[in-house]
């Protein structure tokens, strides 16, 4: 059955794949996205949620015959949690309980020759995509597919399959390259998480209230720019380094060393499109009150007269997001609202996500630090929780955005499955 998006579009699934090409014996690229938290000292996987939730679709190409090509990427050039992937192999080996191989290159001589020697029913992990500085580029699946990195692998493999629903954002090589020249289809993961959020995403979801805290402030701004364009998204809470970007917009002091510190990452520079969307009328609140470093001692302070070095969300924030959350039908939660890594600065982001579930409303949680939260919490089960292995792509895919990664696989359906686009 091919997998069907909210527009009714049908993309390739790897049932499709096997029944119109045969996947016996063949050579498959499968791009997942095993970028994971990592110790930022030791380099070790924090969370391996999104690597355990692959191996389903590891094994099945196993089961089916057919060599299995691993791509994925960890983390970007010069940030702490960019690192090889031989632990993601091993642990990818664990949960898909069939054996995994490793090797420390992507598109050199080694890596081909192995490659080309892979045996039906073996599984080779690549190291980290974005050694290859092609992989940090975004633009077009035509120039991508004429990029050294898909043209030195795409030869070697007769299909590729996109896993990689947490990159399909992402308009760089192995997610947008390879479709154009090779039949392609959606792994299980990205098929889960296609139905399950075309599913969920209805106009009776009203109100939807984001909650988005977390580092990446670029990416975030650009996605709030998105759900406010489409009128995806009827109330924000923020906190991290967005709630500082938004305090800054609305005029509010947050204290000479924070300011400082987003002037360093560069942040200061989005205020006058984070004010613009406030002028446009995006409903969105800032915390009151913030858990605080001052001279290695832990406070907590209210917004107006903040001195030290903001770590976390404070009591009275998490009081006041509390209950705006139940009103809300669907909560989307995406970022940590502190520095998690630290226990001190956990409190914020426990109380956020037990708050969220137990206010009744279907709530989506996106990627990595918020899963461990979930877990941590004893509510990874709960029937009103779908736990996304997406972060920024789940947000833009909920604004409506149509993802560079999905886009390359309909375009690629269009050229090798012209039964599909029949079938509609
Ligand atoms: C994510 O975690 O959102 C994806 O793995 C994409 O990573 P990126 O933001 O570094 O491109």
């Amino acid at each position: 059955m091919p997998c069907r998006l909210r527009n009714s579009q049908l993309l390739p699934t790897i049932d499709d794949l096997d029944e119109a090409y045969g996947i016996k014996g063949r050579r498959v690229i499968l791009r997942v996205d095993m970028n994971s938290p990592v110790d930022p000292k030791t380099k070790r996987v924090i969370d391996d949620s999104r690597i355990r939730a692959h191996a389903s679709t590891v094994r099945e190409l196993v089961e089916r015959g057919a060599a299995v090509v691993v791509l994925s990427h960890q983390g970007r050039p010069g940030d702490s949690d960019f690192t090889t992937l031989r632990e993601h192999a091993s642990i990818l080996e664990r949960y898909a309980g069939v054996s995994v191989d490793f090797i420390d290159d992507v598109i050199g001589p080694a890596a081909r020759e192995r490659i080309a020697s892979l045996e039906p029913g073996r599984v080779l992990v690549l190291d980290n995509t974005r050694l290859i500085s092609e992989e940090i580029i975004e633009a077009t699946p035509e120039r991508h597919a004429q990029s050294i990195f898909v043209q030195r692998l795409a030869p070697l493999a007769d299909y590729y399959v996109n896993d990689a629903f947490a990159t399909a954002h992402r308009s760089q090589p192995s997610i947008v390259g390879f479709p154009l020249l090779l039949p392609s289809a959606v792994g299980r993961v990205m098929e889960r998480e296609l139905e399950a959020l075309s599913k969920l995403y209805t106009a009776e979801s009203k109100p939807r209230v984001f909650v988005l805290g977390g580092g990446k402030v670029h990416d975030t701004l650009r996605i709030l720019e998105h759900l406010h364009a489409n009128k995806a998204v009827d109330r924000v809470l923020t906190a991290g380094l967005v709630a500082e970007l938004f305090m800054l917009a609305k005029g509010i002091d947050i204290g000479e060393q924070n300011r400082r510190f987003l002037e360093t990452k560069g942040i200061t520079a989005l205020v006058p499109r984070a004010r613009r969307l406030l002028l446009r009328g995006l409903p969105l609140e800032t915390p009151v009150d913030f858990v605080t470093l001052v001279d290695g001692e832990v406070r907590v302070e209210p917004v107006g007269s903040i001195k030290g070095l903001i770590r976390d969300i404070g009591p009275q924030t998490v009081k006041m997001y509390t209950e705006i959350m139940r009103e809300a039908r669907l909560i989307v939660l995406r970022g940590p609202a502190g520095v998690v890594e630290d226990p001190r600065f956990r409190e914020g982001s426990r109380a956020l996500v037990k708050a969220a579930v137990e206010s009744g409303a279907y709530v989506i949680i996106g990627g990595g630090h918020l899963n461990v939260i979930a877990a941590e919490l004893g509510l990874a089960g709960r029937p009103n929780l779908h736990i996304s292995t997406g972060g920024g792509a789940l947000l833009l895919f909920l604004a409506g955005e149509e993802l560079p990664g999905i886009r390359a696989l309909l375009e690629s359906a269009r050229k090798f499955f012209p039964q599909l686009a029949d079938s509609r």
